[in-house]
């Protein structure tokens, strides 16, 4: 039994940043809109809650300087951002275990793995210029990129294993967060092409570097805030029937008829709805293609941020340890000090085989390989699991697997009929960001203005 029947212009489904920006960018243009949201809180993948006393950002939280529509957002809800602690040495260890402190891009290895590394980053910077972000299937090499693993290709460049893992890392487990021989060649140069360059991806200083004080979720939050009673919480929707005419959604509480939807959420979660008619074959296909990456973002707080009294910037890097990056996390004007690191793919797979104790006592011990001793008796500690989080079901997003992007991406945002899909996992420039994730609510929501203009003219 449904409670209510309400008219819309447009249905958004998925409260997070994509379906808020997209539903705000509506209502500015004169279309009613609601927004139903499976959860009980706004924001999807950025939430920020305090544990055991401590305010953590349990999902996304930076932003990076080329990313122009989230600063836009930021600016005009009116928050302040902070940059992330970065004064000191940075850690990396290499294979034989031994602690490096470094200052710069480029880890503190020998000479040979060092020119090695610089010559494949050249390459993989002109080829990730070569790529559009939005359209990367229609490089003229599109078909053989996506054909080799990403690991396979590292192989071709170089015998040199610790340059591998090194240049294997940045879209690697550090970005899609999969096994380097479970994507392409192609997957990662989007990832590359769509932060600007395969050399800003490897730079913290660049993808790490503003915070937003008191947490980024503020954003989908004021976003939420300016909808009203237009944002219905609690209210997955179950069914959506469609026709050229228009769609009527359904959630256990509430039946909302529009003459538009927007899917706003991550493409794993499409088949939660259950269409009638069916989506087409070519969508039926394609959204089998797309998989999430899997991450632990762990978070560790300490009475100070011990480290910095080292001469530390907090900055961490190895491809041999368990926690493969970490970062001083500390809030802005916090006495204590916080540190986040991350674990990744079949690491993360393998530490979810153990108890809770021996999760935490695996990872501590791991921070202090970067930090010593004092790292493994924080304050505050908490894994931030998004793989059993049921509206998203990994981290950080999605991404094609072997040759699903050169087959299918064309169509990754075509509009079935009047349903039409917006999400950081379906971005250009943003891919897999709270970036991309506005800009794929600008974009579809002006699709949509558009196509009502033009009804409207019509009529
Ligand atoms: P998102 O998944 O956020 O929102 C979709 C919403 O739809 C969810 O609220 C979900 O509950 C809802 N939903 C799903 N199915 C539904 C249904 N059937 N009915 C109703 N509602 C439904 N990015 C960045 O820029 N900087 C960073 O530092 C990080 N770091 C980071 C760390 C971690 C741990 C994670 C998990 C992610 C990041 N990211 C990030 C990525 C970033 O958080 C992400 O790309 C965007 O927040 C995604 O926003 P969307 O709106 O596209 O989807």
């Amino acid at each position: 039994m449904t409670d209510q029947e309400i008219s819309r212009d447009v249905v958004v489904v998925g409260a997070g940043a994509a379906g808020l920006t997209a539903a705000n960018e509506l209502r500015r243009a004169g279309l009613s809109v609601a927004v139903l949201e499976a959860r009980d809180r706004v924001g999807g993948r950025l939430w920020t809650d305090v544990i055991d006393g401590a305010m953590l950002e349990l999902g996304g939280q930076w932003i990076s300087p080329d990313q122009h529509a989230l600063q836009e957002t930021v600016e005009d809800l009116g928050l302040e951002t902070f940059s992330r602690h970065r004064d000191g040495d940075s850690v990396y260890i290499g294979p034989d275990g031994a602690v490096h402190r470094f200052t710069g891009e480029m880890f503190p290895v020998s000479p040979a793995t060092e020119k090695v590394i610089a010559e494949v980053t050249e390459r993989l910077d002109a080829m990730a210029a070569e790529v559009d972000p939005d359209r990367p299937w229609a490089h003229p090499k599109a078909a053989e990129w996506d054909r080799i693993t990403w690991d396979a290709w590292l192989h071709e460049q170089t015998d040199d294993d610790e340059a591998i893992r090194n240049l294997a890392f940045a879209t690697g487990t550090a970005m899609l967060t999969k096994p380097t021989h479970a994507f392409s060649l192609l997957q990662s140069l989007l990832m590359a092409a769509s932060a600007g360059s395969y050399s800003n991806l490897v730079d913290a200083d660049f993808i790490l570097d503003k915070r937003v004080v008191g947490g980024l979720q503020q954003v989908p939050l004021l976003l939420a805030e300016r909808l009203g009673d237009d944002v219905l919480l609690g209210q997955p929707v179950r069914s959506l029937e469609w026709s050229e005419a228009g769609v009527v959604a359904t959630t256990d509480r509430t039946v909302i008829k529009a003459r538009y939807a927007i899917l706003a959420h991550a493409p794993v979660l499409y088949s939660r709805i259950s269409f009638t008619p069916p989506l087409p074959r070519r969508q039926h296909q394609l959204h089998q293609h797309l998989s999430m990456g899997f991450v632990i973002k762990v978070h560790a707080v300490y009475d100070r941020p011990f480290w910095r009294e080292q001469g530390l910037s907090g900055t961490a890097f190895s491809p041999y340890e368990l926690s493969h990056e970490a970062y001083d996390n500390t809030n802005h004007g916090d006495e204590r000090g916080t540190l986040v690191g991350f674990v990744s793919d079949r690491n993360a797979d393998d530490l979810f085989e153990l108890s809770a104790d021996e999760r935490r006592e695996r990872i501590l011990e791991s921070l202090s390989h970067y930090y010593g001793p004092e790292a493994k008796n924080p304050l505050v500690y908490y894994e931030s699991d998004w793989g059993s989080e049921e509206w998203t079901r990994g981290a950080y997003a999605a991404s094609f697997d072997m040759g699903g992007l050169h087959r299918y991406g064309a169509d990754l945002r075509t509009a079935v009929g009047p349903i039409h899909f917006a999400c950081s996992d379906l971005a250009g420039a943003g891919y897999q960001h709270v970036d991309g994730a506005i800009r794929m609510g600008r974009l579809v929501a002006s699709q949509i203005v558009d196509k009502a203009r033009t009804a409207a003219s019509q009529e």
